[in-house]
């Protein structure tokens, strides 16, 4: 039976070696934790890299880790130190994330790095050749693999492969700043259906192929050669079930049951009820513009010092791409913004700022996102922001307020958020008022409409959009085929 393969960089968990022995973590991001429900289906193999380089994989080990991974629908890609290093830490994160992001001063161009990440994505797309069969459906994702469509293509002319961006497409003017900028539009042209999460970095994809390449684009469809290839948005939705019924959970558990951090918000809400619970959770990522929004935060306590000892700010930060000297040098920052934030304000009762830098477990999260009167987010530029969803879909009394970045993917789905831009001090501030104040009866009405959206647009449906817009893409243009 035809199936579907799943392609990623990073699988929906992460292997480590501990005491000789292998341990599974979940991955944390965007692409991973909605992927995974999608995956969680079983029809589905699931490939990408372990988390293990080939040098830190001991041989007895090799087959314990196939098994390990065989037992989540996934197989590995093995890759080398120096693979890691020039496509992963150099190509895909000091390159193409940053340019996609409008970080263009810190976007690198090495040839080294791009020569690994080719060989790295052949890599990827070997792996799928050989573990694949004529008539499987093939969908590949993100930033990291944007050679692999058209390397499968090669070999198996006749497949039907999607391909998914889950960052923003940059404009034509900051993507042709990229010295391979021809080459990796000719990747991503190797699919049959391009998505995206938003219209306009649709636009923008299909804006740099006319311009770039000089082909023929007429709506959303390419023409080349033989071949038309579909570009079309599909925002991605959450798991809306799994967040809501954790929520649920989360109200019904006893006191033996609450997490130590559950106790520590609840006590604080016994021993502070008028204290307001702002929550910030992202991977520690300059996209996410973490520092801007301790700076607002400060600006805040100061336009408006009747709050001091009223609000808390809860900053969850999780390590990300921690070799890249642009993510050290930001978590050297915060550190030193939070530092010197709760070390001028904080009281005998107050502290300003709690800050986490780790990753937590999932009950953990649902513990922040239930307990928080406001989560506040504020990327300078992202794909999506899933943890905006996420919020909203854990409000089961429907209490709450987002403000949401409107430079996140999300916020064009998300109307009913208090939108804001995350440059503007003046306008946070007054936003920040806005939601401490806000009525329960405006909370429920804004909530209603987004979790009805939410509810409806999940995950599953996203995903099986994508699915049919190129099951249609393949039988139209070879009935024979069959899904
Ligand atoms: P990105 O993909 O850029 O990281 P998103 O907001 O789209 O941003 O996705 C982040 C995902 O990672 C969310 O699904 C969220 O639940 C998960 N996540 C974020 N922080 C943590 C954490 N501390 N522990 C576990 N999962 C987390
Ligand atoms: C974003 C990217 C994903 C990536 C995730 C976590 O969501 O779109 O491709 O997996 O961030 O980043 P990491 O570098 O840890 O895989």
């Amino acid at each position: 039976m035809s199936k579907t393969i799943i392609i990623s960089n990073r699988l929906p968990v992460q292997l480590q070696i501990s005491d000789g022995g292998l341990t599974a973590t979940p991955s944390v991001g965007g692409l991973a934790t909605g992927m995974k429900s999608v995956h969680s289906g079983g029809e589905s193999l699931w490939i990408g890299w372990s988390g293990l380089t080939d040098e830190e994989t001991p041989k007895a080990l090799e087959a314990d880790i196939d098994k390990a991974l065989e037992k989540h629908g996934c197989a590995k890609v093995g890759l080398t130190e120096k693979d890691i290093e020039g496509f992963y830490f150099g190509f895909s994160n000091r390159t193409i994330w940053p340019l996609f992001h409008y970080f263009l001063e810190y976007s690198e161009f090495e040839l080294e790095f791009w020569n690994i990440y080719k060989a790295v994505n052949q890599k990827f797309a070997d792996a799928i050749i050989e573990k694949s069969e004529e008539g499987d459906t093939i969908w590949v994702h993100d930033y990291q693999l944007m050679l692999v469509p058209q390397m499968v293509r090669e070999k198996r002319p006749n497949t039907s492969i999607g391909f998914f961006l889950h960052i923003p497409f940059p404009s034509y003017e900051i993507f042709r700043t990229l010295p391979w900028r021809e080459e990796l539009l000719g990747g991503l042209l190797g699919a049959d259906l391009i998505g995206f999460h938003t219209y306009d970095y649709e636009r923008h994809f299909l804006s740099s192929v006319r311009r770039l390449l000089g082909l023929e684009v007429s709506f959303n469809d390419v023409y080349l050669d033989h071949r038309t290839i579909k570009v079309d948005s599909f925002p991605m939705g959450i798991d809306y079930k799994k967040f809501k019924d954790a929520a649920v959970s989360n109200q019904k558990n006893t006191n033996e049951k609450r997490s130590d951090l559950q106790i520590k918000l609840d006590n604080h809400k016994a021993s502070a009820p008028d204290t307001k619970l702002i929550l910030s959770i992202d991977r520690l990522d300059y996209s996410k513009g973490i520092a801007k929004r301790i700076n607002a935060y400060e600006y805040f306590l100061n336009k408006y010092p009747e709050y001091k000892e009223k609000v808390r700010l809860i900053i969850l930060a999780v390590p990300s791409r921690s070799n890249v000297p642009q993510y050290q040098l930001l978590k050297k920052e915060i550190d030193e913004l939070v530092g010197r934030i709760n070390g001028e304000l904080s009281t005998v009762n107050w502290t300003p700022i709690w800050y986490f830098y780790r990753s937590l477990p999932f009950e953990n999260l649902i513990d922040l996102y239930t307990s928080s009167d406001i989560a506040w987010l504020t990327p300078l530029r992202d794909g999506m922001n899933l943890v905006a969803k996420e919020y909203i879909a854990t409000r089961i009394d429907k209490t709450g307020v987002l403000i949401l970045s409107e430079m996140a993917g999300s916020a064009y789905e998300m109307n009913e958020a208090l939108l804001i831009n995350p440059n503007n001090f003046e306008q946070q501030a007054d936003t920040l008022k806005k939601a401490i104040t806000m009525p329960r009866e405006e909370q429920v009405a804004r909530n209603m409409f987004l979790q009805n959206r939410l509810e409806r647009y999940n995950v599953e449906v996203w995903a099986n959009e994508f699915m049919n817009a190129l099951n249609r893409k393949s039988e139209g243009e070879n009935p024979n085929i069959s899904q």
